[in-house]
């Protein structure tokens, strides 16, 4: 594909964020959005805010703002939406999560009691340990996707939005794999929706809702969702990118960060034990095992593919991978996430390494929610469309081409999405080529 600076569509007017799911995470990050606007704080975390590309060559080398290297919104021109299944507005949320303190909420109190949720497309089978009553009825699956894509279009009316974007903020709902018949194709989907199947998942729904309308996705939760052919047919045929899935924000972040290192220094694992205790409405949701599994597998993909076994079986052969969550309230939102890593260096001593992050689940994901909406509404108007793994840097579990495999290591994938946003520019991309360096 060959584009040129010139054919990207200036990011004029207002840009509308929408997102099933008002809990922790997307209240952490509108509220944020909001305190950023009146200058109370800075975007700490937030590639498109703070984060720099290096531009040029020796003495003309500069190190420039993506955000102003690429056209992006302009946090002053975001308008939010969502729905969720309990009826409180973002600010009774806010409260909820217990992220934020008090001295930071009221001054932004009167803007977040406005936002309201949209009654939620909700099924207690895909989620079991949440009950809500703030809930959509339809007949059909069909005619809730007609109802999802009618709130879109109202707020897109109400706010005057030139573009708008998806951010999936929901729970984890439970594993599920393709289905072939319903999930393979986009007229069996359709079909399936129009005939009730209990194989589409409610993050389905918006999903399907949101891309026929012509609207980027972005997938933080591990469940399925638009990871199946279907959605990649509407993709397409709507030239509409997404991405998913699974924000990578604690202890999976540190794990890309440390993998790549020990196996550049080829010592060997014998295993990784990773435990975590979550106290927040997430924590609640995994608590429930068939939740939990979409959680385990895509944590689990990690160290598979950044280790490769089969390229250096004396190192990695039959190492032991083992995650855990644990439930317990009184962290809330301050998870606590422990690793032990079982090494092994020169003639085969054993050695290991102890992490222990104590994070805070919700204030490492909330940038991730600004930097996806920006980027994918930046690859809309570039005219990108499909799965975006130019974003893998920001997924647990990066969606990918079938024939290829996902990109874990996280500083391939800080140069592939620098290099993207280069190529875009019409900058020659840096390879880091020791060439490059003496030409
Ligand atoms: N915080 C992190 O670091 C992190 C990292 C990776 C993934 N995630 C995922 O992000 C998602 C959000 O996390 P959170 O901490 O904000 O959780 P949360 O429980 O605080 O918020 C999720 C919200 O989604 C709502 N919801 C559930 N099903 C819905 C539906 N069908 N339609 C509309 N609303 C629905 C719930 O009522 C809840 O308010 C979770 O799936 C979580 O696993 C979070």
């Amino acid at each position: 594909m060959t584009l040129k600076k010139s054919d990207i569509i200036k990011p004029e007017g207002k840009l509308g964020i929408v997102i099933p799911g008002l809990g922790a995470v997307s209240t952490t990050f509108i509220a944020g959005v909001l305190m950023i606007k009146k200058g109370m704080h800075k975007p700490i975390g937030s590639l498109t805010q703070m984060g720099k590309l290096r531009v040029g060559r020796g003495a003309d080398a500069k190190d420039i703002n993506i955000k102003d290297f690429v056209q992006l919104a302009s946090i002053e021109d975001l308008e939010f939406g969502g729905w969720d299944l309990f009826e409180d507005n973002v600010y009774d949320s806010v409260k909820h999560a217990q992220v934020l303190s008090n001295d930071d909420i009221d001054p932004i109190k009167d803007e977040l009691s406005k936002i309201k949720p949209w009654k939620a497309v909700f099924k207690k089978e895909y989620v079991k340990n949440l009950d809500g009553k703030w809930v959509k009825e339809a007949p059909t699956l069909w005619d809730l996707a007609q109802m999802v894509k009618e709130d879109i279009l109202n707020f897109q009316k109400e706010k005057n939005l030139a573009r708008t974007v998806m951010v999936w903020c929901g729970s984890t709902e439970i594993y599920q794999e393709m289905i072939p018949g319903v999930h393979d194709t986009l007229a069996n989907f359709e079909k399936a929706l129009k005939e009730n199947n209990p194989n589409i998942a409610p993050s389905m729904i918006y999903c399907y809702a949101a891309m026929d309308l012509g609207i980027p996705y972005a997938n933080g939760a591990p469940n399925l969702c638009n990871d199946i052919p279907a959605f990649w047919e509407l993709a397409k045929k709507r030239q509409v990118p997404m991405c998913g899935k699974d924000f990578k924000t604690g202890q999976t972040f540190m794990k890309t960060l440390l993998a790549p290192g020990l196996k550049t220094r080829v010592l060997g694992m014998s295993g990784w034990y990773s435990t975590n205790i979550l106290g927040n409405r997430d924590g609640e949701v995994l608590d429930d095992p068939d939740s939990f599994k979409s959680k385990e597998v895509s944590k689990l993909s990690v160290l598979e593919q950044i280790l490769e076994p089969d390229v250096y079986p004396d190192l990695y052969r039959d190492f032991h991978h083992k995650v855990t969550i644990n439930y317990y309230p009184p962290r809330g939102d301050n998870k606590e996430g422990w690793d032990n890593v079982d090494i092994f260096g020169w003639l085969g001593y054993p050695m290991q390494i102890k992490v222990n992050f104590l994070c805070r689940d919700s204030i490492l994901a909330a940038p991730f929610v600004l930097d996806l909406a920006l980027f994918l509404d930046l690859a809309k108007r570039a005219g990108l469309y499909g799965n975006q793994e130019w974003l893998s840097f920001y997924w647990k579990s990066p969606m990918h081409a079938p024939d290829e495999d996902p990109e874990h290591d996280l500083f391939i994938q800080m140069m592939r999405l620098k290099n993207t946003l280069r190529w875009l520019m019409d900058e020659p991309p840096v390879t880091h080529l020791g060439a490059e360096t003496y030409n």
